[in-house]
């Protein structure tokens, strides 16, 4: 960086000792993270720790049809799911629906008119003619939010997440909801079983790999879930379950550090910013930091901090296109640091075709670096709450099942986070990585099939 001013080379050392996470850090928020999780399974504290009434995981033998809703944070998707007579196999029909945004904020019944519509739309394109005849299909439904369940087929929405804020729904059962909405359409579908995206992506891995113990997602939202023992969960003991049985938890961990004694959580002016604009102030303090939905405008606000009150950016040009919140998103960050280093030529003409602005080579060197910046510390941060879990459950080595469009598709996301998990394991040069975090399948499809299948399983056999 010879030719870069000294001004844009310091304002580039102060950016890096704002997001930069050291291992030590790292260590400490783990710490903190496994003390929540604890309260957590108490009913203390930051961290829900739900109980999903999954408790087990499949055996391969699972058959039969299976519709899957699942509704994340920014598309609507239906899938028929086959589970083949052959051990693990299945075939797979889908179809996605775009989320328009006013849904998000509309009202209870418009969400799940919506809803039943993409389902209605669904089934008479796969079904055409046969509709009237069909047998009812069981449903999973992922509900990426979270929701207190007291059986698998039902769950009350504690507060939505990842921007979510539809009225009529917090506090209520969803199921009777969606149903509702089915049944004016005569359509021939039950809900089987409710799940979140990492249950289904913890079961989906599983599926084909034995030594998998925690099912993650980077997108949209950041969360996990892992299988723990009843004996493990004081705020279940009321219900006299057996100590051995397994329950899968879905952590809800992007809620750590929200509020308490202990804030640990490296915060900038940015993050605060993010969350003080918020529809939902004060929660899901780490999501905040760390999934797709916010690293856009982490960007967006120290750009606009570089160019209105640093005067260091683009001085001489208007930034009129950035000043709508939320109108970058992570993909923006993923184009930047994908573009070769070198020359930062793709990024100079995006900036000059889509935005109109024109950026001088130390100018495309400082956004490369706070792209870097926010990319690496979301990595970095996010191998907390694994380290977390593998550290309370005393897993020496384990796989991590993982989705969502952070993981899949953002550069250098996989290896930064290996990278800071290796730090908080303190992992050994020339060692095997104790933890592995890999692509899983299709959770929020092929998992809430399976949980489906596992539902009537356990329902045929006379337990619900
Ligand atoms: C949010 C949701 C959680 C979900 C995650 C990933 O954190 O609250 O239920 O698992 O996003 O989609």
């Amino acid at each position: 960086m010879a030719d870069v001013p000294q001004d844009i080379l310091s304002e580039i050392a102060s950016l890096e000792r704002l997001f930069t996470v050291d291992t030590e850090k790292l260590k400490e928020i783990t710490e903190q993270f496994i003390d929540e999780l604890h309260q957590g399974l108490k009913g203390e504290g930051n961290i829900p720790m739900n109980p999903t009434w999954v408790m087990n995981f499949p055996d391969g033998e699972e058959t039969g049809s299976f519709l899957a809703l699942d509704m994340g944070g920014t598309n609507l998707r239906v899938c028929e799911i086959t589970l083949t007579d052959e051990k693990g196999e299945f075939d797979i029909v889908q179809s996605k629906y775009r989320m328009p945004e006013e849904l998000k904020h509309g009202t209870a019944e418009e969400l799940w008119d919506y809803t039943a519509d993409c389902i209605e739309q669904f089934i008479e394109y796969h079904h055409e003619d046969e509709r009237d005849n069909l047998d009812t299909i069981p449903l999973g439904f992922t509900f990426s939010y979270p929701a207190t369940q007291e059986h698998i087929d039902n769950g009350v929405l504690q507060r939505w997440t990842k921007g979510w804020a539809v009225e009529g729904v917090e506090g209520e059962d969803v199921v009777p909801q969606l149903e509702k909405a089915l049944k004016e359409r005569n359509l021939p579908v039950t809900v089987a079983a409710l799940i979140n995206d990492t249950t289904g992506t913890l079961i989906a891995s599983a599926y084909t790999d034995q030594s998998m113990r925690i099912g993650c997602i980077f997108g949209t939202g950041h969360n996990g879930a892992y299988l723990e023992t009843c004996g493990n969960i004081p705020k279940l003991k009321h219900m006299n379950l057996p100590d051995d049985m397994h329950m899968v938890i879905n952590c809800e961990y992007g809620a750590f550090n929200s509020k308490g004694q202990h804030p640990v959580l490296p915060k900038t002016q940015y993050d605060v910013m993010i969350d003080e604009t918020s529809p939902r102030p004060g929660q899901q303090a780490y999501e905040k930091m760390t999934s797709g939905l916010y690293l856009g405008e982490i960007f967006r606000l120290a750009m606009l901090d570089l160019h209105d009150n640093k005067k260091i950016l683009l001085a001489d040009q208007d930034l009129k296109a950035f000043r709508t919140p939320f109108c970058l998103d992570a993909s923006f960050l993923s184009f930047i640091e994908e573009d070769p280093f070198e020359n930062l030529s793709e990024t100079q003409d995006m900036l000059n075709d889509k935005y109109g602005i024109k950026a001088a080579r130390p100018e495309l060197e400082l956004l490369r670096r706070l792209a870097e910046l926010i990319g690496t510390r979301s990595a970095r941060l996010c191998a907390c709450g694994i380290a977390a879990i593998c550290k309370m459950k005393g897993f020496d080595s384990c796989h991590v099942g993982a989705d969502g469009s952070v993981f899949n598709k953002y550069p250098h996301f996989k290896q930064r986070n290996a990278k800071a998990l290796r730090e908080i394991l303190d992992w050994q040069k020339g060692k095997k990585d104790p933890v592995v975090v890999s692509s899983s399948e299709d959770g929020s499809g092929v998992g809430a099939a399976l949980i489906a299948a596992l539902t009537v399983k356990r329902i045929k056999a006379g337990n619900k």
